[in-house]
């Protein structure tokens, strides 16, 4: 998928380390139901780096993703006024895989259209795309005034 030209820029070092700490994230994974484990790793606008897993519970739809946990996570330990320059997913399943449509809401709450999106694609090697790209026309808090 094309890289939008407000992409936050992100050195490959960096987007690496994104993608192991999701990796090792997802060894973390509570999904004994779709045993799809999913881990998510934030890059805050400071350099830090959140993690969060998926959290499945048995009244299934109280589950909980691994980005919406990272996100969670992330204001817990720095605050509100987090901001989040990229996010990686990654899954232990070997699958082609991307934010789902509630975690790229979540995700727009706390960065902007450029939020570099990292996630395996066909084969395993990692991809990139934006939250933009993936989330056109978020619904932004500037509408609710
Ligand atoms: N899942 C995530 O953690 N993130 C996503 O963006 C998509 C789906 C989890 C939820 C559930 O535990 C499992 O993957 C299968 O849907």
């Amino acid at each position: 998928m094309s890289i939008q030209k407000n992409s936050e820029v992100v050195e490959p070092m960096e987007k690496d380390r994104l993608r192991a700490a999701a990796m090792a994230a997802a060894e973390h994974a509570y999904a004994p139901y779709s045993r799809f484990r999913v881990g998510a790793a934030l890059l805050l606008e400071d350099g830090s780096v959140v993690t969060g897993c998926n959290v499945e519970n048995c009244s299934y739809r109280l589950t909980s993703c691994a980005e919406q946990g990272a996100i969670a996570r992330a204001v817990a330990e720095f605050g509100p006024k987090i901001r989040v320059r990229a996010v990686a997913v990654a899954n232990l399943n070997d699958a082609a895989s991307m934010p789902c449509g509630a975690c790229r809401q979540t995700l727009a709450e706390f960065g902007e259209d450029g939020m570099v999106v990292l996630y395996p694609g066909e084969g395993g090697a990692m991809e990139e795309t934006t939250l933009g790209a993936l989330l056109p026309h978020a619904f932004r808090a500037e509408y609710i005034g």
